[in-house]
């Protein structure tokens, strides 16, 4: 029997992955999971929620029942088959843009973007998106899949009769004609938020970072009312409470309606008011009126001024005595 050497086993030329440059439109992985969808929620008595840790650094292309492409807004927490979900906080690239990075964002706990990674995104001529996507850091993560609509007869109310698409108010026309993405109104100006833009479904909202508050605009920040906030705005003392703060004043003055202000005590009568003011208040001042006739007469614990609404004017002056 003749020999065989065995060295003309190991004659193979093995040309090393990295020198070919693939286009990733052409080489990625599916991820085809009808759970990752984002119209997937969690249902753990239908099992324990997933993890991507097999997803590690490689190209990939959403398709089959995961969807079409990724979110382009924040998925709440328990959706695609997990605890926290991945979106893409940014919008997908043009065809001729080539290989772009954006935001990827993990929600859960309410905050739609709890942790974040980089992920590179390209649009391919067949009129899909490949992502290379990192290895999440802990379980439980997925990078959601989603359908959009696509702008054809079926089209939901979002196409006009001719030959031209038109999108639903929140969504915009997408490169390929045919599909209508979701507008990402913080792409422009931060969506007028001062601080976070959280890009919604067809909307979006504004949120503020720790220790502050949406103000009435639901646009800028405002920092926590409360006693360490400039005194809670209070004219004198602030006392801070479980259920919040309120002001206080000196004794012999009251609240004024705005809960922040302390006044000395009024009394309107229908043709004199009234004013009486403790006498440690008042110190060495002269109260009196426009009319100076018109004066405050201290009765040793307080200065009182009956004044005529007709003859004394309605300001008060302060003169050292
Ligand atoms: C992204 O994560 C980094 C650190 O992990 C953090 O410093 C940064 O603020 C995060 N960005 C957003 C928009 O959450
Ligand atoms: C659009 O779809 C919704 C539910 O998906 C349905 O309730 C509604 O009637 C549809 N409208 C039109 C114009 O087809
Ligand atoms: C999304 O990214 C933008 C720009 O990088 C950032 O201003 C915004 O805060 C991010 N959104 C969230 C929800 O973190
Ligand atoms: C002042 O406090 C009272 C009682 O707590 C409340 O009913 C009222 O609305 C407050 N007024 C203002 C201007 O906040
Ligand atoms: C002084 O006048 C005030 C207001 O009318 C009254 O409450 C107070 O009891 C008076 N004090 C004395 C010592 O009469
Ligand atoms: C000032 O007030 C006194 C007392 O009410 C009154 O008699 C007098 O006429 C007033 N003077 C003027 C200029 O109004």
């Amino acid at each position: 029997m003749p020999q065989v050497p065995l060295f003309t086993c190991l004659f193979i030329t093995v040309t090393p992955l990295s020198s070919l440059a693939l286009d990733p439109c052409s080489a990625y992985i599916s991820l085809n999971e009808p759970w990752r969808n984002t119209d997937h929620e969690l249902d753990e008595s239908q099992g324990p929620p997933l993890c991507d840790n097999h997803v590690d650094g490689e190209w990939y292309r959403f398709t089959g029942m995961a969807g079409d492409a990724m979110p382009t807004f924040c998925i709440p927490e328990n959706h695609c088959g997990t605890h926290a979900p991945v979106w893409l906080n940014g919008s997908h690239p043009l065809p001729g843009d080539g290989i772009v990075q954006r935001q990827a964002c993990a929600s859960f706990k309410g905050n739609c973007c709890l942790w974040n990674t980089t992920v590179e995104v390209k649009a391919c001529s067949g009129g899909y998106y490949v992502y290379r996507l990192a290895k999440p850091s802990v379980c439980f993560h997925v990078y959601c899949g989603h359908f959009y609509d696509i702008c054809d007869e079926d089209c939901n109310g979002s196409c006009l009769d001719t030959s031209e698409c038109t999108c639903s108010p929140g969504t915009m026309l997408g490169p390929d004609g045919q599909t209508c993405f979701d507008e990402n109104e913080c792409e422009r100006d931060n969506g007028g938020c001062s601080e976070i833009c959280v890009n919604l479904k067809h909307a979006y909202r504004c949120e503020c970072g720790a220790g502050r508050v949406l103000a009435k605009d639901r646009k800028t920040c405002e920092d926590i009312e409360g006693c360490h906030n400039n005194n809670g705005g209070c004219s004198h003392s602030c006392l801070g409470s479980e259920k919040g703060y309120q002001c206080e004043c000196p004794r012999g003055l009251v609240l004024s309606e705005d809960n922040h202000t302390c006044q000395v005590p009024v009394l309107c009568k229908s043709s004199a008011i009234e004013v009486s003011v403790p006498r440690e208040l008042v110190g060495g001042l002269e109260l009196f009126l426009t009319n100076t006739s018109c004066r405050g007469v201290s009765n040793g614990t307080h200065v009182n001024i009956v004044f005529s609404l007709k003859t004394c004017g309605t300001v008060v002056d302060l003169r050292l005595r």
